[in-house]
């Protein structure tokens, strides 16, 4: 029976984003078919964890009735594909979260796993998400702030009908000040199904645009983030232990984001705004980089 996950968090920037796209790739390597879905409608940024941005048709099109789920849906790697959320402010305030639960019951027949990248925070757009998926993850940084609006989270999972899976804690650091595994497990009351350490290939991973799992699938972070995978199909999770190894050729084979939109002008105008908002984001960045 496909397997419908929210990843969610408390407080945001903790990596939920960066832990969907390479746990779906992970789940996909073990012989799994996957959809990754980018609910995170205000803030998307999944596309760009997956360099698959400027895709023209996206869940805003899907949610306002104007396009089928089909066509929003594009090829990332064997057995993986994704939908993307879109970047329109003014599409976004005719969305409707409340139709999530049908795209995700629809796109559950498609798949082994549905994982859905969500929003932080309890708001509407993340109690869809909880409303729409079975079980969900937790991801949280080792500190108190963290674990306690995860603490939110998961009640507000239960509330939704949402079981917990566990939890994973990220960008771990082991420096004073850090909160307890074992505290974070108390204060949750959820299992910890990964320790993922903070890893300076992720930020290179975004830098390059490659997923981790592609460009260092031996990392601490990525095998830490395998043993998700392994947590949830029960197949031990083997990184490669030279070169590129089997896992990384299945992908590397692959036409990274292959094209299959069907433009149409609204599309078209969607696929613009969020190469608009890449073009943007680069900038600060040169910006933010000068002014060092
Ligand atoms: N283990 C890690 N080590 C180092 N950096 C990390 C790690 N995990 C995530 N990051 C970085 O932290 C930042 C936030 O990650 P990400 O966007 O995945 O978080 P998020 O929870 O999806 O954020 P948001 O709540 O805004 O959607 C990114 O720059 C990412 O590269
Ligand atoms: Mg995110």
């Amino acid at each position: 029976m496909t397997r419908t996950i929210a990843i969610v968090s408390g407080k945001g920037g903790v990596g939920k984003t960066t832990i969907v796209a390479n746990l779906g790739l992970a789940l996909a390597s073990l012989g799994k078919s996957v959809i990754l879905l980018d609910a995170d409608l205000d803030m998307a940024n999944l596309e760009l964890a997956l360099d698959m941005a400027g895709r023209p048709i996206t869940m805003q099109e899907v949610l306002t009735g104007e396009s089928t789920i089909a066509d929003a849906t594009y090829e990332v790697a064997t057995n993986m594909k994704f939908i993307p959320a879109g970047v329109s402010i003014e599409q976004y305030r005719r969305v409707d979260p409340e139709k999530l639960a049908k795209v995700v019951a629809e796109v559950s027949t498609q798949a082994d796993f549905v994982l859905i990248d969500c929003p932080a925070g309890i708001g509407r757009d993340t109690m869809a998400c909880l409303s729409a998926a079975k079980e969900n993850i937790i991801i949280a940084m080792p500190e108190t702030m963290s674990a306690v609006d995860a603490f939110k989270t998961k009640m507000t999972g239960e509330k939704m009908g949402s079981e917990t899976i566990g939890l994973a804690i990220n960008q771990i650091r082991k420096i004073r000040g850090e909160e307890s595994e074992r505290d974070m497990q108390t204060m949750l009351e959820a299992p910890i199904i990964a320790r993922i350490p903070y890893d300076n290939d992720l930020k290179i991973s975004i830098l390059e645009k490659k997923p981790l799992f592609t460009r260092k699938p031996n990392s601490p972070a990525m095998i830490e983030i395998a043993k998700i995978a392994a947590h949830l199909t029960g197949i031990e999770f083997k990184p490669p232990e030279k070169g590129p190894g089997l896992l990384q050729s299945i992908l590397s084979k692959l036409p990274f984001g292959r094209k299959t939109e069907k433009p149409n002008s609204q599309a078209t105008q969607s696929a613009k705004q969020t190469q608009q908002a890449t073009k943007l984001a680069m900038q600060a960045k040169v910006i933010q980089g000068n002014k060092k």
